[in-house]
C-alpha cells in the first residue's frame, strides 16, 4: 500500500528541506517522492497539514535493561516506548546484567532486538569488564559483534592508563569513546546537585567539578590519541564550555545533552524527591541556561534521552538509596518543543537536526534523513498540540518522570518505520477529530 503524507512541513535537516510539501511512500516502505502538491491514485491519503513531518528520531543514549531487570524495562517495551517518542532507531547502553562486555553478549542482544523489536536497535559495549573499571574488555571483538561505540555508561572509567588505551584501540578501529563524566569520588558523597536543595534535603550533594575534571581529562585524551570523543548527557555551565573551546581548537569531540538537563533545575527535588534524582545531577538555572545555549550554537550536537527505567519501589527508598535515572523516551518531544522551540530560542529545523541527522552521524548509523529511494522512518509532530503528562499512560514498564502532571506543548502523533505506521497517538486523534485511513493503522500500537 502506498501512503501520501499531504501538506505538512517537511524537515529534513540532511537535505536542507523545511518546506510544506507531501510526502509520497511506496508500496516498499520507501520514500517515492517529497514535492508540494502530489497527485496518486493508488496512495492511501494522510492529512498532514500543521504537522512537521521528519526523519525518524535517533537516541544515542537508552538502558532497555535488557538483559537483566525485565521489571524496569526489556527491549520489547522500551521499543514501544521508543516509538511513542517518536524515535525509530536507539543506541543501548551496557550497564545490563550480564553487562554487554563481551562479543557474545553484544551478539545475543542484537539478534535479540531483531526478533522483537520494530525499531533499529543498536548498542555500545562496555570498555572494562563488567564495568568495574579494572580489566579492559576485548574492544576488537566487540566492534566486530557490531557494538557502535564504547562506554561504561553510568560509571566513570578512572583509570587513566586503561583509559588512555582504549582510546588508542578506538582510534584504530574508527569508533568513538563515549564518556559518562563524574569523577566516583565526587558521586560517592550524594545524590543532588551540591547547594541549597541538597542541603535542605540533608543531602552532602554532588559538586559540578567532579562532572568538569572528567570532561577536560577525556577532551585532553582525545586530544593526545585523536580518537573520537562523544561526552554524555553534559549538565554544567563550565562543561559545555570545555567543549565549546575543545572544538573550537579542532579536538575530536562531540556531545549531547537531555531533555531533564536543559527542562530542570535541582529545585524540583523539592517538589518530587527521588524522581528527580539523576546522574549527572539536575543543576542551577544558569547551568540549564548554559546547556541550552550550548544546543544553540552547535557546541552540543544531540539530544539524547538517558531513558533510564528504575522502579517506584526503588525509587521510593531514602534518598541516599534510591537509584538514579528517569525514564525519558516519551516526554523528550515535549519537552524540546515546549523548552526550545515555543520559547523561541531554537527553530524547528534545529531541533530536528539534534534528533536526526546529528546523532547519526555521531555513530554512523544510517538513519536521521529523508532520502528518494530510502526507508521510510517517519516521525510526524504536532507541534502546537498541548497535553498533560501522564506516567500511567506510559508504554514504558517504568514511571520513575519528574515531569508527572506537566503541561507541554507538541507531540509525536504517528511514527513510521519502513513505510508502516508502529505508532498513532489515539488520544491525540479522538480529542482533535482528526483522522488517519484505519487501513493504515492495523500495525499501530497506541
Ligand atoms: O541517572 C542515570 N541512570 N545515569 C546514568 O548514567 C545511568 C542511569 C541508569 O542506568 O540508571
Ligand atoms: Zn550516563
Amino acid at each position: 500500500m502506498k501512503t501520501l503524507l499531504q501538506n505538512g512541513l517537511v524537515i529534513d535537516p540532511l537535505n536542507r528541506l523545511t518546506q510544506v510539501a507531501d510526502v509520497l511512500i511506496d508500496d516498499g516502505g520507501r520514500i517515492e517522492r517529497i514535492a508540494p502538491g502530489i497527485r496518486d491514485e493508488e496512495a492511501v491519503r494522510v492529512d498532514a497539514t500543521g504537522w512537521i513531518v521528519s526523519p525518524g528520531w535517533v537516541d544515542l543514549h537508552v538502558h532497555f535493561r535488557d538483559p537483566g531487570y525485565p521489571e524496569k524495562e526489556t527491549i520489547e517495551s522500551g521499543s514501544r516506548a521508543a516509538l511513542a517518542g517518536g524515535f525509530t532507531a536507539v543506541v543501548m547502553m551496557p550497564n545490563t546484567r550480564p553487562e554487554i562486555d563481551s562479543p557474545e553478549v553484544v551478539v545475543s542482544v542484537l539478534e535479540k532486538a531483531r526478533r522483537v523489536s520494530p525499531i533499529h536497535v543498536y548498542t555500545s559495549a562496555a570498555i572494562t569488564r563488567g564495568l568495574l573499571g579494572r580489566e579492559m574488555t576485548d574492544l576488537k571483538a566487540l566492534a566486530a559483534a557490531g557494538a557502535v561505540t564504547f562506554t561504561d555508561d553510568g560509571k566513570t572509567v578512572m583509570d587513566p592508563l586503561l583509559l588512555f588505551r582504549a582510546f588508542e584501540t578506538a582510534r584504530e578501529l574508527g569508533l568513538p569513546i563515549s564518556s559518562h563524566c563524574e569523577d566516583h569520588h565526587f558521586v560517592r558523597e550524594g545524590a543532588f546537585h551540591r547547594g541549597a536543595v541538597s542541603a535542605a534535603l540533608g543531602d552532602p550533594g554532588i559538586h559540578p567539578l567532579g562532572e568538569e575534571l572528567i570532561i577536560a581529562r577525556d577532551i585532553l585524551m582525545a586530544e593526545a590519541t585523536g580518537a573520537r570523543l562523544h561526552i554524555q548527557h553534559v549538565s554544567t555551565a563550565r562543561g559545555v564550555q570545555l567543549i565549546r573551546e575543545a572544538k573550537a581548537r579542532g579536538v575530536r569531540v562531540t556531545a549531547e545533552a537531555t531533555p531533564h538537563h536543559f527542562s530542570l533545575t535541582h529545585e524540583v527535588a523539592l517538589r518530587v524527591g527521588t524522581l528527580s534524582k539523576v546522574n549527572p545531577p539536575l543543576r542551577t538555572e544558569e547551568d540549564v541556561e548554559a546547556v541550552i545555549r550550548g544546543l544553540r550554537d552547535g557546541t552540543i550536537d544531540a539530544i539524547a534521552t538517558d531513558h533510564a527505567p528504575h522502579t517506584l519501589e526503588e525509587k521510593r527508598r531514602p534518598i541516599a538509596e534510591a537509584p538514579f535515572g528517569m525514564v525519558g523516551l516519551e516526554t523528550c518531544a515535549g519537552l524540546a518543543f515546549t523548552r526550545l522551540v515555543h520559547t523561541k530560542r531554537m527553530a524547528f529545523e534545529d531541533v530536528i537536526a539534534k534528533l536526526t541527522i546529528h546523532p547519526a552521524r555521531i555513530f554512523n548509523l544510517p538513519h536521521g534523513r529523508l532520502d528518494i529511494g530510502g526507508w521510510a522512518d517517519v516521525t510526524v509532530v504536532d507541534p502546537s498540540y498541548e497535553w498533560t503528562v501522564d506516567a500511567e499512560r506510559f508504554y514504558s514498564k517504568s514511571r520513575n518522570t519528574p515531569f508527572h502532571g506537566m503541561r507541554l506543548t507538541g507531540k509525536v502523533v504517528l511514527t513510521m518505520v519502513k513505510g508502516r505506521i508502529l505508532y498513532a497517538d489515539r488520544d491525540y486523534f479522538r480529542q482533535t477529530g482528526r483522522a488517519v485511513d484505519p487501513m493504515l493503522l492495523t500495525e499501530a500500537v497506541g
